[in-house]
């Protein structure tokens, strides 16, 4: 297959072009803007005959259709992604998530292409420290962020798109990512290099708030699952049953690095912050036998050390004005 992948070199884009190219025969085109969360060095080393790289905007049309008109499907993963950012200038969100999202589905209209959607698991809103529920595909949405509105309003928009002009589509909702390629803002690699860089980690509020952590490949290879078993119109919930509170990652971060696990700091916390999220995909697991590798977070936390430290230079260029911006909202 031809496959389009949109944000290919942002953080799960990236992870999934590579474990595409090992995985499977398929030729990948990355469309990707390259704003600051995009990394061209995430895609470093892939063969030459496999992979093509073109920087755009999905909100672009006459690009997109060009695109388009060439690939047996698109899997989408370009957004705006950063909660904190979304709060501080919320435009840049609307953009890309809602009317990039527009661009991409008129044009596999067009082309009768098949879709497949990234979605993340905020547009279910959060649950409570103690409810006994997880998210399923049946929980009503309601998000809480500018980021989680636009990813849910770009979700409904997938859903119509299917049900009013036939778009071959299918979406996938996502807990939280960890794994290598992060952007230094996100809570993890923050965290990780804060520690490398002999400085002390910071922890929004209590840091009670829980999340439901997966790595990277693993979703990737449940994207794929869906790409080639999902039924279309469908969404599926993906998770590897990962829950734990924030202040319980910083203490992992600290102990496997060899500090105290009481070395870091509280720092505001953020407006509106999600409780708690967390995934049941019993309906991926059961109709399309997808299982998660990494199930011990522990040690898919320390491989995510590793990579860190064994990558300073991918990630060294954007510390300094990620931990500017954070100092300015009190971070
Ligand atoms: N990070 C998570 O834990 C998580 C969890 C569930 C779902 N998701 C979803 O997965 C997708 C990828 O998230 P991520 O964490 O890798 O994000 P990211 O911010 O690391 O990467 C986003 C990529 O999209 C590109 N991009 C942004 N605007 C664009 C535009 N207008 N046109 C073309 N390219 C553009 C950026 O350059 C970047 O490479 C998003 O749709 C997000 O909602 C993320």
């Amino acid at each position: 297959m031809k496959l389009i992948v949109t944000g290919g070199a942002g953080f799960i884009g990236s992870n999934f072009v590579h474990h595409v190219i090992e995985h499977t025969d398929h030729h990948v085109t990355v469309l990707d803007k390259l704003t600051y969360a995009g990394n061209l060095a995430s895609l470093d080393g892939l063969p030459d005959d496999r992979f093509t790289f073109v920087k755009g905007d999905i909100a672009d049309a006459a690009l997109v259709d060009e695109l388009v008109a060439g690939a047996d499907a698109v899997v989408h993963y370009a957004a705006e992604s950063h909660n904190d950012n979304s709060l501080d200038d919320p435009k840049p969100f609307l953009d890309t998530n809602i009317i990039g999202t527009y661009t991409l589905l008129e044009a596999v209209r067009r082309h009768s292409v098949r879709f497949h959607h990234i979605s993340t698991d905020e547009v279910y809103g959060d649950l409570e420290l103690d409810d006994p529920n997880r998210f399923t595909e049946a929980t009503p949405y309601n998000p809480s962020s500018p980021y989680s509105s636009t990813k849910a309003g770009s979700d409904l928009l997938v859903r119509a798109w299917v049900r009013s002009f036939g778009v071959q589509a299918t979406i996938s909702n996502c807990s939280n990512n960890y794994g290598p390629y992060q952007h230094v803002e996100k809570f993890i690699p923050r965290q990780i290099t804060n520690v490398l860089r002999g400085e002390r980690p910071k922890l929004y509020g209590a840091g009670l708030n829980v999340r439901d952590w997966i790595h990277a490949d693993d979703h990737s290879s449940a994207v794929l699952t869906i790409l080639d078993k999902g039924a279309i119109g469908e969404t599926y919930l993906i998770g590897a049953d990962g829950e734990k509170n924030n202040k319980d990652v910083v203490e992992l971060i600290l102990e496997q690095l060899g500090q105290p696990a009481d070395a870091y700091d509280h720092v505001n916390d953020r407006p509106g912050h999600d409780l708690r999220y967390a995934i049941d995909s019993t309906k991926l697991r059961t109709e399309l036998g997808w299982q998660p590798r990494y199930t011990d977070f522990t040690a898919g936390l320390a491989a995510t050390i590793d990579w860190y430290r064994d990558n300073e230079a991918w990630w060294a260029p954007q510390k300094d004005a990620t931990e500017a911006r954070y100092a300015a909202q009190g971070q």
